[in-house]
């Protein structure tokens, strides 16, 4: 078992699911509701904790019932959330639409509660994880975040999620020891194909192991010593729930990687993993033996 600290945001996740996307100005009934904690971190975090690891978050929860709440159903997954600053302000939600007859998850999010502060960090005693994993938001103040690790910790590995294109996202890239890419941000950037794209990104990040998911195409990876590596993703026998299919990637490589795997085995064990939890309904049981699941 190793001692994780995840850094990013924790939300509330109110999930719809519809036979198909609306159109505008549309009325339609949703076959099914649920309302689950989220967040890219701590959704990580709770499928490491399910896979045994002891797991911390660094979110600003906010202060109030709401807050509470979120903290209660972290716990419930495993999640030590006590190192969370409580800060006045809104929970942060998120309104997602699952449409079943493509799969796609569409979310709406709102947001008006600050972000870390680099003091929320710099007082935790980090030398005492085996591992640290940044969402990539809050550039200014996570690049600070990464540049003390670095300079406080000697073995322990840092990963970086990068999801969403944010100013200034580069300068994070030379910091972290591995690198999770998202196919949006690769598109972003111009590149149709994570096999170019991951040698593209190769000057910005020099030693780290660096991956992208491509959806229905897997996973690709390139090491630190630049072999290229791909894994086919799993699909599972129908797709039910695409939420949070990338944070499940992202833990499936980190479990796998601190486990003391291989890259190529971490990458197809990641792709597995995201595929069954893509067939699943939320993030919860993912490494019950199938005929126990609900
Ligand atoms: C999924 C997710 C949701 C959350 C949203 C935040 O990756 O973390 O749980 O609502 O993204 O952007």
């Amino acid at each position: 078992m190793s001692h994780i600290l995840g850094i990013g945001i924790a939300t509330l996740d109110r999930v719809f699911v519809v036979e198909r996307f609306p159109t505008e100005d549309a009325e339609m009934r949703a076959l099914d509701h649920r309302a689950r904690p989220g967040g890219n971190a701590a959704n990580s975090l709770g499928v490491l904790a399910q896979l045994g690891h002891r797991c911390d978050l660094l979110a600003v929860l906010a202060a109030g019932a709401d807050g509470a709440r979120i903290g209660e159903a972290l716990a419930a997954r495993g999640i030590d959330s006590s190192a969370c600053p409580r800060r006045p302000g809104a929970a942060p939600t998120s309104c997602v639409l699952l449409a079943q007859d493509t799969g796609s998850r569409t979310i709406v999010h709102h947001r008006d509660l600050p972000e870390l502060d680099f003091e929320d960090f710099a007082r935790l005693p980090i030398e005492r994880y085996d591992w640290l994993h940044f969402e990539g938001r809050n550039v200014a103040v996570t690049r600070r975040m990464l540049q003390q690790a670095r300079r406080r910790l000697t073995d322990q590995p840092l990963s970086l999620e990068v999801e969403k294109e944010r100013e200034d996202i580069d300068t994070l890239l030379p910091l972290a020891d591995v690198l999770m890419f998202s196919a949006a941000f690769a598109r972003g950037r111009g590149f149709d194909d994570p096999a170019t794209f991951l040698p593209a990104m190769r000057r910005r990040a020099p030693r780290a192991i660096l991956t992208c998911t491509w959806g229905e195409a897997g996973a690709w990876a390139l090491s630190a010593d630049d072999r290229s590596l791909h894994a086919p993703a799993f699909a599972p026998p129908a797709v039910v729930d695409t939420l949070g299919a990338g944070d499940c990637f992202n833990a499936g490589l980190i479990d796998a990687l601190i486990s003391g795997r291989t890259l190529d085995e971490a990458l197809d064990r990641a792709c597995r993993l995201a595929g069954r939890k893509v067939g699943q309904m939320g993030l919860d049981g993912l490494t019950d033996p199938p005929s126990t699941r609900a």
